[in-house]
């Protein structure tokens, strides 16, 4: 499966010449990257930048969406403008929109109304804490399951998961993982598929880690912990970095 490596930029950063300017840096990376793709998530105002500065090498994608699909919401954004904006994948179920409140009945929703207009969502399950009993793997199950609650089994190929335990992502991480723990969630996120559809669907969806990845974890996770690619948050920020992510996959 070819690696993907998504750049999640959050809210960052804070003016349109300062997201050019990283889009263009961004670009002459992705120019010279083989076999790896390169999806770019910048915040909704900043999707016009990829229409603006073409290269065919990035994939666009948002870190939000509505659960409704046009109409009387405020603040909302809708798929079909998330599509004509020319992006293809959209975040959901992100550990920093989890905490300010939403469930997964919420994200089950935006999940239904993204592969209703044939956007690609990459959903985000984690736990907040490695217990040792083990209480975690029924927590991301239960995500696994509400959040793809209704999803048909032919509309699993534009699905990604991307595990992000909450311990190892943003400003407030208190360490990455390691790659048994990516490797053993891996198998388990697999077989929760499995169970919900059949082994082959399964086997089709990749498995991204995100959760403080650079340049000198990047290659453990996605060749020695088998990651199908990376989430990456504050080292997407960073081009030089950025391409050192992208350099260790190789
Ligand atoms: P981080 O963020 O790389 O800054 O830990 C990853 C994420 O939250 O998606």
């Amino acid at each position: 499966m070819t690696k993907i490596v998504v750049a999640n930029w959050k809210m960052n950063p804070q003016s349109v010449k300062e997201a050019e300017n990283l889009f263009k840096e961004v670009s002459k990376v992705a120019s010279k990257t083989k076999n790896t793709k390169i999806v770019v998530c910048p915040p909704f105002p900043f999707l016009f930048i990829s229409q603006k500065l073409k290269n065919k090498k990035i994939i666009m994608g948002a870190q939000n969406v509505s659960i409704d699909e046009g109409g009387s919401h405020t603040g909302e954004v809708s798929p079909d403008m998330i599509l004509s904006m020319g992006a293809h994948y959209v975040i959901v179920g992100h550990g920093e929109s989890r905490s300010r409140g939403e469930s997964n009945e919420i994200i089950n929703k935006k999940v239904l109304n993204l592969i209703k207009f044939k956007l690609s969502p990459i959903l985000c399950v984690g736990e907040s804490n490695r217990d040792k009993d083990g209480a975690y793997l029924s927590f991301v199950e239960e995500q696994i399951k509400a959040c793809l609650s209704g999803v048909p089994k032919s509309q699993m190929k534009n699905v990604t998961i991307a595990y992000e335990p909450l311990w190892a992502i943003g400003a407030g991480a208190q360490r990455e993982a390691t790659k048994e723990e990516f490797m053993e969630i891996k198998i388990f996120i697999r077989k929760v598929i499995s169970d919900i559809y059949d082994s082959k669907t399964a086997h089709t969806v990749p498995v991204l880690y995100g959760g403080s990845v650079n340049s000198l974890n990047a290659g453990y996770f996605a060749k020695e912990g088998g990651a199908d690619g990376l989430l990456v948050g504050r080292d997407s920020l960073n081009s030089k970095k950025f391409e050192g992510i992208i350099s260790a996959l190789k």
